[in-house]
């Protein structure tokens, strides 16, 4: 076990805030993070997990012990007539996956190309792009309770799944949990971390294009049944051309999740704002485009202090600030509680952010 010291966490956050860990452990194996749970001192202190950094806002130095998750390894358990069954390491990252297993043949993660982060954040937010979910493919996952060192295995109902949304994103115990035997009730927030995650690609895969930008994509190119590679390629261009690369921008992706609004809300919407971009769900409630909503109030390209609202889509900060002198998470937040600012007053609507703030 590496036990490092004042580390500096800007290569460790895709936003490129500088701030550093007093104490970071990278685990790159189950049990390395056995021995890291069973030592005295470092077990007892309160942990902070850390995959790709790629959904977290820092406003100052963390003083949990981080948790590198550096868990290698992609395999085929097991083929059967209907699909493949893959198990990969939480510290993988997750467009690595998606390609190898297109390499591979099996087709099924194409539509979630160019996601940031690792495998082992994939399933706490619930990542989703394209019309596809993580929740769509997700068989199972192994996680470490924090208190036991104990592993233990959680399927799709278990992880709870919403959107963007998981029973690791909160702290207190879900119903749906009740009786099942798992570690003292969920929610598992700051008490379990995720070591592998298994996915089932099946062999009757269909593309998904009920997504406009792919739908469009697939008439411009003329193809009538697109392969996964085909898609994979469509969803990485379209991606290059909205959202802006970590590596030269710091970003965290999506700021704010996408509201949704009942049917008497939309209509209420609708009367007073006609062009407002809305999209009925599976439930009867109604998503609004959160970067619709920003946009319409005037911040896309806009700056405050060395944070600001990327020109292609509203719905990603940016840092505007270089290496040496870049945004703190201060003013990102000083800038997002801006933004809630305006779409409240002029919508009434409350956006709620994405990223974890730390
Ligand atoms: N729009 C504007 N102005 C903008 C941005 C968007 O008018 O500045 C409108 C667009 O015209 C479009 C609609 O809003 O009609 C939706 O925009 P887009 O297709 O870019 O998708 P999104 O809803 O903003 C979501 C996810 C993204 C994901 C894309 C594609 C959330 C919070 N975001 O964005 O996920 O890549 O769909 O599926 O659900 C992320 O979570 O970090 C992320 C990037």
């Amino acid at each position: 076990m590496l036990v490092e010291k004042n580390v500096p966490l800007q290569s460790y956050n895709s936003f490129g805030i500088a701030a550093r860990a007093h104490t970071l452990v990278r685990v790159r194996s189950a049990q390395g993070l056995h021995a890291l749970l069973a030592d005295q001192r470092l077990g007892a202190q309160p942990l902070f997990v850390l995959g790709g950094g790629s959904n977290i806002v820092l406003t100052g130095d963390v003083k949990p012990v981080v948790l590198k998750m550096e868990i290698p390894g992609m395999r085929l358990l097991e083929e059967t007539e209907r699909g493949w069954l893959i198990e990969a390491g939480a510290g993988e990252r997750w467009h690595d996956l998606v390609a190898w297993t297109l390499q591979q043949g099996w087709p099924g993660l194409e539509n979630l190309a160019l996601i940031p982060g690792t495998v082992g954040a994939a399933p706490v937010q619930n990542i989703g792009a394209y019309g596809v979910e993580l929740q769509d493919r997700f068989h199972s996952l192994v996680a470490v309770d924090f208190a036991s060192g104990q592993p233990f295995t959680l399927d799709a109902a278990q992880c709870a799944f919403g959107y963007r949304d998981s029973v690791f994103k909160h702290a207190a115990p879900l119903a749906a949990h009740e009786g099942s035997g798992l570690p003292r009730g969920m929610g598992l927030a700051g008490r379990a971390v995720i070591t592998h995650v298994r996915l089932w690609l099946r062999k009757d895969w269909r593309p998904e294009l009920g997504y406009l930008d792919l739908e469009r994509k697939r008439q411009e190119e003329g193809v009538a049944a697109p392969t996964a590679q085909q898609i994979f390629d469509w969803v990485c261009a379209i991606r290059r051309a909205k959202l802006p690369d970590p590596a030269l921008i710091g970003n965290a992706g999506s700021f704010f999740k996408n509201p949704t609004v009942t049917p008497e809300q939309c209509q209420d919407i609708i009367a007073r704002e006609p062009k407002i971009v809305h999209y009925p769900l599976a439930d009867g409630s109604i998503k609004l485009a959160a970067g619709w909503l920003i946009d319409a109030c005037g911040w896309k390209g806009k700056t405050v202090g060395r944070a600001g609202v990327y020109d292609k889509q509203a719905l990603v900060l940016v840092n505007r600030g270089t290496p040496e002198d870049s945004v703190t998470g201060g003013e990102v937040m000083t800038l997002a509680k801006a933004i809630q600012t305006s779409v409240y007053e002029r919508f009434g609507i409350r956006l709620e952010p994405e990223p974890v703030v730390l």
